[in-house]
């Protein structure tokens, strides 16, 4: 546990491309056009913003400077600042990496198959047929299995020969290949009314709780925040770094692939004359209405699908490498297991529990109401109140030891003591009631 001998990532852009290939993943290209779609478009585009920039960015840089700061896994991070009392909410974060993760794995899992397939057969002329033979069963497990040990393997290679080269050598494949798609989207015939579907907004949206909710737990999503991610990967963070730059970075490119993964599923969508199957948006449509709208594009569609979910493909992979991380590197900082063990044998627990998901869709849709919102938000929750209010002026020293930026530090220091967590509270209690009434629903058969 040493810090002398902990690994660093090799400087340069390394940490900043692996942080954003943790934020960049499922959540931009898929989560969030299904989420605009289902709340409201632009208002839940707008809410989102606001809610990035009052909310996440103060998050980010909280976890920027305890990971850095302690040079420690969660677990580890919060008992060096806290003491005891605090090791729990590390226990939250490495619980919120095991939920997620088991479901992440099985939609990466969906989303590698369709590349391969693509590849080698092309789009089934039936996508939903399609869809709900693959989606649940054998086939599922299979791949959602593959995966995990890819993302595995990686985790297993450590920070630099591991994370970090994957994460250089794919993320400018995925900003090329989204961009590109946006591109080629903008040409097609329903390009405009795709767009005008984007961005019409229904400001009455904005009021009501449930689209707050979707687009808090979002941000928190999307960001990889309030599961300890961004601070696990801090923690092999040299103190030179200026975390306040890294964060509007990782965030600000987040934002960036989220929008312009929307410029290419509305159009898309639009131009094949689809859009009925996205009103009726839930957590399958965009694993069905895309693939369909590819396959309807015939040849083109072939390789522009094959294109898209490549580099779906890709964003998932070092999406799951900084969720694993985060497990892997609580092991081995608190009990000194070995890297290579501790990947397989966590890793291989979560694999397992995504069985459940791979085998019930039902319990996919659970696990992220839970997983990907409902213990985020509450991980974020805490997580200011501990550093805004336990560590409080302390903080400012470890972003910036030499006292620049001093006024916006402070300011920081003032959202994460109120402003985050007035709004968080809130929030909290809509993501408790829906994942409540999500669970009796199914154990209880109401709702
Ligand atoms: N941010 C990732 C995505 O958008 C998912 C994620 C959540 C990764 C939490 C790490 C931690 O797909």
């Amino acid at each position: 546990m040493s810090n002398g001998t902990r690994e660093k990532w090799s400087g340069g852009i390394g940490f900043t491309l692996a942080a954003v290939g943790s934020a960049v993943g499922l959540g931009n290209m898929w989560r969030f056009s299904y989420m605009a779609a289902e709340n409201g478009g632009a208002a839940f585009v707008i809410l989102y913003v606001l809610l990035t920039l009052l909310v996440g960015l103060p998050v980010m840089l909280a976890e920027l400077t305890l990971g850095r700061g302690a040079g420690r896994s969660p677990v580890q991070a919060l008992i060096h600042y806290g003491g005891r009392a605090w090791a729990p909410l590390g226990g939250l974060f490495v619980l919120a990496g095991f939920v997620i993760l088991a479901y992440y794995g099985v939609l990466a899992g969906w989303t590698v198959r369709y590349a391969v397939e693509a590849v080698v057969w092309g789009f089934p002329a039936d996508a939903g047929a399609h869809f709900g033979a693959i989606s649940e069963g054998h086939g599922a497990a299979a791949w959602h299995l593959a995966f995990m040990a890819l993302t595995i393997f990686v985790v297993s290679g450590g920070v630099k020969n591991g994370i970090e080269r994957v994460s250089l050598a794919l993320m400018p494949v995925l900003g090329v290949l989204v961009v590109g798609l946006a591109l080629y989207a903008a040409t097609l015939d329903g390009a405009v009314d795709g767009y005008r579907y984007y961005f019409t907004t229904e400001f009455a949206a904005i009021l009501n709780p449930d689209v707050l909710r979707d687009a808090a737990g979002q941000a928190f999503f999307s960001l990889s925040l309030g599961m300890g991610a961004i601070l696990t990967y801090a923690s092999y963070l040299s103190r030179e770094r200026d975390l306040p730059r890294e964060a509007v970075l990782i965030a600000s490119s987040d934002f960036a692939v989220a929008f312009i993964a929307g410029l290419v599923v509305f159009p898309l969508v639009f131009a094949l004359g689809l859009q009925e199957q996205v009103g009726a948006s839930t957590l399958g449509a965009l694993f069905v209405t895309l693939p369909q709208a590819f396959a309807d594009m015939g040849g083109t569609g072939r390789v522009i699908g094959a294109l898209f979910m490549v580099a779906l493909a890709v964003g998932a992979l070092t999406s799951a490498i900084s969720l694993l991380e985060v497990v892997v590197a609580s092991a081995i900082d608190t009990f000194a297991m070995p890297r290579v063990r501790a990947a397989w044998l966590l890793g291989g627990a979560i694999a397992l529990l995504g069985l459940v998901a791979a085998y019930d869709i039902g319990m996919l849709d659970l696990m992220d109401k839970i997983g990907g919102n409902l213990l985020l938000v509450l991980g974020g929750f805490s997580l200011s109140i501990f550093a805004g209010w336990v560590l409080g002026p302390e903080l400012l020293d470890e972003v910036h030891p030499d006292g620049r930026q001093r006024l916006a530090l402070r300011l920081w220091l003032v959202m994460l003591r109120f402003v985050v967590p007035a709004i968080l509270a809130v929030v909290l209690v809509y993501s408790a009631a829906d994942a409540w009434s999500a669970v009796a629903a199914r154990w209880f058969g109401e709702g």
